[in-house]
């Protein structure tokens, strides 16, 4: 199973494993694959003290940090990009609030966590570089850019500290971006995947993506791989490795909510949708009535980013308080209707390579007719 991206990153097995929760991404780089932190929803002191954690737990194993580098970005104080926001649209908001019974805000509710958190703010750029202060503090192995390439100092810098460059792709031609502005890896991210994704799937893209690069750096597929055999598809199409996010959504180890976890384990392949009305990107979530209505015929368009979370972050910070599991926002893609049982990273890391060989036996016992 090994490939060029173990060596170029000292792992065993060609799987990176995406969350946003420390648990998850240190047993997959405990289980030989690459852990890797997704870093947009930390506050950079939150951020120092997640890789801290991670370093003394992986002890010089291998992990990445994934940040938000959009390339459309937006600069300006909250409170002026806020004022941005069309009325109609926070009216549509209220009217959304009072049909599913949103209560208000307690003023001792907890903040939200987890993907709650800073979500105004996080497609800023003032967002992104303290967090990439801190990144440089640490010794991550790979430091992936999201939603853009990564400017050329960031390149320069992570390369003076040995780290490695990856970009998240949606298409041929933003993996050729990536590329010429120095990235060492891209990760082809399909529309099955969860979280923001490409019009395209998969299927089609990853092959369209590794033509494109053609051979300068490896490609990683990502989007509806959950099992062995749609690894060895992805090797199939030319993937060096494979980036999963879903899949450790219901692991033990995942520290997503259990009323979230307990939803997704009866959820099918059907049952996410893709949507503006997180970020203003097309992301893909759990479908909940709350994201159904924003396709409704008197919906309002979504708002860009990143006025779009400006404008719902409030009604999320009541929803998670009020423990509204029918209305949260879980990013997930099809490959939910996979995730069964809970079972531990250790164990998923295992099972994918036992299918992978299985997939793989399998093909080799094919006798081609010429
Ligand atoms: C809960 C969750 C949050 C995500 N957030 C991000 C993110 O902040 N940045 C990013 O580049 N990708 C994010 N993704 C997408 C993953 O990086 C990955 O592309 C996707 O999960 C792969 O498809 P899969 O879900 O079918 O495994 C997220 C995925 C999940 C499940």
């Amino acid at each position: 199973m090994k490939t060029k991206v173990c060596e170029q990153l000292g792992i065993e097995v060609p799987i990176f494993g995406f969350s946003h929760c420390r648990d998850v991404v240190a047993a997959v780089s405990a289980a030989g694959g690459l852990g890797v932190l997704g870093a947009t929803t930390f506050p950079p002191e939150q951020l120092e003290v997640e890789l801290r954690w991670l370093e003394e737990r992986l002890q010089g194993r291998p992990y990445g940090v994934n940040v938000l580098m959009a390339d459309s970005r937006t600069e300006g104080a909250v409170e002026d990009l806020e004022r941005a926001i069309p009325p109609q649209h926070r009216e549509f908001v209220q009217g959304l609030e009072q049909r599913f019974g949103v209560p208000p805000l307690r003023k001792d509710a907890p903040a939200a966590g987890s993907i709650y958190q800073n979500m105004e703010l996080r497609s800023t750029h003032g967002w992104a570089r303290p967090q990439l202060d801190i990144v440089w503090r640490h010794r991550p192995k790979l430091l992936v850019s999201a939603l853009g390439a990564a400017p050329p100092d960031v390149v320069e810098r992570a390369h003076k500290l040995g780290m490695k460059v990856g970009g998240m792709t949606g298409s041929a031609r933003h993996a050729q971006k990536h590329v010429a502005a120095g990235a060492d890896l891209v990760v082809a991210a399909g529309n099955e995947g969860a979280g923001h994704n490409s019009d395209v799937a998969t299927m089609v893209l990853v092959p369209e993506v590794v033509d494109a690069v053609a051979g300068k750096v490896p490609v990683l597929a990502a989007g509806g791989i959950g099992n062995g055999r749609q690894i060895a598809a992805a090797q199939a199409m030319g993937a060096d490795g494979v980036w999963l996010g879903s899949i450790w959504l219901t692991t033990v180890e995942s520290d997503l909510d259990a009323g979230s976890v307990e939803q997704l384990l009866k959820a099918g392949s059907h049952d996410t949708l893709r949507t503006r009305c997180w970020s203003g990107k097309p992301t893909r979530f759990l479908r909940n009535p709350w994201m159904e209505a924003w396709d409704e015929r008197d919906a309002p368009e979504p708002l860009g980013t990143p006025f779009q979370r400006m404008l719902i972050a409030p009604s999320y910070q009541r929803i998670v308080a009020a423990g509204m599991h029918e209305l949260m926002a879980v990013p997930v893609g099809q490959v939910v209707g996979q995730m069964r049982a809970r079972r531990r990273v250790r164990d998923v890391m295992l099972d994918l390579q036992q299918e992978y060989l299985d997939a793989v036996s399998r093909l080799y016992a094919i006798q081609p007719q010429v």
